[in-house]
């Protein structure tokens, strides 16, 4: 079974996937580090650690397929309900993901960009975020989104406050609230990261949900589930779930 697993996805990766037809922004949820570790028998964090491992991988395989932009949900604003040990864990993790990386996504043009307010996560996290964001931001190869410390109502909220704001100093009118407008206000409009809504949401882990992702971005997106662990997905597994993508229509509405 393996073995013709195996051949399966070999295929698939020369055939399967319309270069025409190729997602301009692919998002992920990257779920069950946690259980993960558990059916190992091993601490949550090493889960984490694992994921770590995992979206290196999954970025380097973005880049390698043609995609421009992938978002990776790396920590939520509900996430702060987890043990301090756990969400001092996961940020020291990523201090050291950026500290091992930085000079490779540089080489490899990547842009990255924080969806999300960063500023109040641990000081050496924002620190060598701003490093990141500091180097890469005239790279114009993939541009690989951190959703952190981010949440869709919290997203939509701050927008929501920022064109009230607007509307009080007199610089709008009510009427010139647009989805246009909107948009732009958000983590991904134009005056921040500037990221297009994704055509493509992928959760890992077998939970069939978006707990407070992209909200307002996933309007039209395929949804993509693959049961297998987030430290479990691998490039294959990421070429399935575009092939998946690929296999469906999109109505928009329309007929
Ligand atoms: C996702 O894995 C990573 C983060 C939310 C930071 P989880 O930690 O949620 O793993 P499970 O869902 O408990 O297995
Ligand atoms: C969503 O996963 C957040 C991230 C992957 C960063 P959660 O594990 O926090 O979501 P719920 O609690 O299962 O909905
Ligand atoms: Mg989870």
């Amino acid at each position: 079974m393996w073995f013709f697993g195996h051949i399966y996805y070999a295929i698939q990766g020369i055939y399967m996937l319309n270069q025409e037809r190729m997602p301009v922004h692919v998002a992920i949820i990257m779920d069950g580090n946690g259980r993960w570790a558990k059916e190992r028998g091993l601490p949550r964090l090493a889960g984490h650690n694992a994921g770590m491992k995992a979206m290196k991988k999954i970025v380097d395989h973005s880049d390698k397929l043609g995609i421009k932009h992938l978002t990776v949900y790396a920590f939520s604003t509900e996430n702060w309900k987890r043990s301090l040990a756990e969400v001092s864990g996961i940020f020291k993790l990523l201090v050291a993901y950026v500290k091992s990386d930085l000079k490779e996504l540089v080489e490899n043009n990547v842009k990255v960009k924080v969806l999300g307010d960063y500023s109040s996560l641990p000081g050496d996290a924002v620190k060598s975020l701003e490093k990141t964001l500091q180097q890469t931001k005239d790279n114009t190869g993939l541009q690989f989104n951190i959703a952190l410390n981010y949440g869709g109502r919290d997203e939509i909220t701050r927008a929501v406050r920022s064109i009230g704001e607007k509307i009080a100093a007199g610089e709008i009118a009510p009427s010139d609230i647009t989805e246009d407008l909107i948009s732009g206000e958000l983590f991904t409009g134009f005056t921040q990261a500037d990221v297009p809504d994704p055509e493509l949401i992928i959760r890992t882990s077998g939970e069939l949900r978006l707990s407070n992702f992209l909200l307002w971005q996933s309007a039209y997106s395929e949804l993509v589930f693959p049961d297998v662990y987030w430290p479990d997905f691998t490039p294959e597994e990421y070429e399935k779930a575009i092939a998946d993508y690929q296999s469906r229509e999109r109505r928009f509405g329309g007929r």
